[in-house]
């Protein structure tokens, strides 16, 4: 059995901003969050979330089932921050330590970690940089090779700081070593904080074997300090999403062009135009095509769907070969059937759109269920509103709404209806009639326009 304690204590000045560094968002997710997933993920009993600096944002936002918060008042280190997490775990445990600004560490990496800590070792996650500055390194026996010691760079001499070879920070031990070695820990240091790293030495004059494991790919390991290098990380999770998604044959016009904030579910022979950006679960069956400048959150788009461009969608159900947009607005609890077009410049929301029915131009279509076979005119309104509560719009099969009506719901349309353009409906109509609720057409002769001058 092992625990995860994430350290995310710290403000982030660098960040320069009012929320934790913690707490902004990687692909849609708060780095925190990504930590938390991957301990959940890699088997961890308990996720032990060391929080000090807006924690307030950091509880209220984090949400997995077995996470446990621990505070850290005052940020004295990362040995007095793993300190603080300790007394909520059990001494028979292993814990891995992992950190709220590193979000793309593996699950796999996580659980590698605890194996060798599970069999009584120090595990610790090493790398070989190029440019080492900054890193606490790695110093081994130069006979044996053992890891003897691991020396910050603040504190490291010349031949010290030529190591290129760095502690990431996310290191394995038995819980029962660690209450013993944290309180052993000293200030004693060119940063006069509890460093974890000082725990090796320990380790070592112990006698407990200290291994280094290497990370399967570079990203797992990189921090985020800076928003510069937030928004580096977050292409490169961009470009392993989408690169994921083309090996399953998803077409994007531009691999560089398009977020994904969240899981996008794409088949084959879908194609993504250009600056789309995915928000949620949104699920893209085969054959569809999504128009450029798209926006489409928490939604379901059918076999051979057209989402043309500047749609915003959000909520909706597609089914199979529905065209949408340019410039559609489906809001959440939009269901449209098979072959629907919904054109530019509608907004659906919290309706149903029967097979085939169409709504091209200009119109809002709230709380109401249509039919299929219908065809809903230019400027159409659902008026479900009487600035109090809202109401039902009922439309059956084959129904005919002329242009620029007014459904004042609730209000029932038959089938095969035809509703003359211009009507104000406040009736419910039967089956097959012809509904026409306007003013009378008056053609009056003789008349004169007004000129200037006329009393
Ligand atoms: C740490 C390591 C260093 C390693 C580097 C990798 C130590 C002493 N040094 O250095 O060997 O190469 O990470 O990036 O561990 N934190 C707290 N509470 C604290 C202090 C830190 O929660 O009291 C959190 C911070 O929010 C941060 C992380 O721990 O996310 C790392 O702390 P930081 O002080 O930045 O350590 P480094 O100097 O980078
Ligand atoms: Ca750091």
């Amino acid at each position: 059995m092992f625990d995860v304690v994430v350290l995310a204590a710290g403000k982030g000045s660098r960040m320069k901003s009012r929320l934790p560094k913690v707490m902004h968002p990687l692909a849609g997710k708060p780095m925190v969050q990504w930590a938390v997933d991957a301990a959940t993920q890699s088997g961890a009993n308990q996720v032990h979330l060391v929080v000090g600096f807006g924690r307030e944002f950091i509880e209220g936002a984090v949400s997995a089932p077995n996470v446990q918060f621990a505070l850290q008042e005052a940020q004295l280190g990362t040995g007095h921050a793993v300190a603080q997490a300790l007394p909520a775990v059990k001494d028979s445990d292993v814990i891995v330590v992992t950190y709220g600004d590193v979000p793309l560490l593996k699950a796999d990496t996580i659980a590698q970690l605890a194996a060798v800590a599970e069999s009584g070792h120090l595990a610790l996650l090493t790398e070989v940089v190029d440019d080492p500055s900054g890193y606490g390194r790695i110093i081994r026996d130069e006979t044996s090779g053992a890891v003897i010691s691991i020396v910050e760079h603040k504190d490291a001499s010349d031949a010290q700081r030529a190591v290129r070879e760095i502690n990431t920070g996310v290191m394995a031990a038995p819980a029962a070593q660690l209450r013993e070695w944290l309180p052993q820990l000293s200030v004693n240091n060119a940063q006069g904080e509890y460093y974890l790293t000082d725990i090796v030495a320990l380790a070592v004059a112990a006698g407990v074997p200290v291994y280094a494991l290497h990370p399967a790919e570079g990203l797992e390991t990189t921090g985020v300090n800076s928003r510069q290098q937030l928004a580096a990380l977050e292409r490169a999770v961009q470009r392993r999403q989408v690169d994921a998604l083309m090996a399953a044959g998803v077409g994007f016009a531009d691999p560089s062009r398009v977020d994904i904030r969240g899981e996008l579910v794409a088949e084959g022979d879908v194609f993504i135009d250009v600056n789309c950006v995915f928000e949620g679960r949104v699920t893209v069956q085969a054959g569809a095509v999504i128009g450029p400048h798209c926006v489409v959150r928490d939604s379901v788009i059918g076999c051979d769907c057209r989402v043309e461009s500047h749609s915003v969608l959000e909520g909706s159900r597609l089914g199979e070969g529905v065209v949408a947009g340019p410039f559609a607005r489906l809001r959440p609890g939009t269901a449209l059937g098979a072959r629907a077009k919904v054109g530019n410049f509608v907004e659906v929301k919290k309706s149903q759109v029967g097979e085939g029915s169409k709504i091209n131009h200009l119109s809002y279509v709230g709380d109401a269920d249509i039919g299929s076979g219908v065809n809903v005119g230019a400027g159409v309104i659902t008026c479900n509103y009487d600035g109090a509560n809202k109401h039902l719009t009922s439309i059956a099969d084959g129904a005919f709404i002329g242009s620029n009506c007014s459904l004042v719901a609730p209000v029932d349309i038959g089938a095969n209806v035809t509703v003359g353009a211009g009507s104000v409906l406040t009736q419910s109509v039967p089956d097959e009639h012809l509904a026409v609720a306007r003013g009378r057409q008056r053609n009056i002769s003789g008349w004169r326009r007004p000129v200037k001058g006329d009393a």
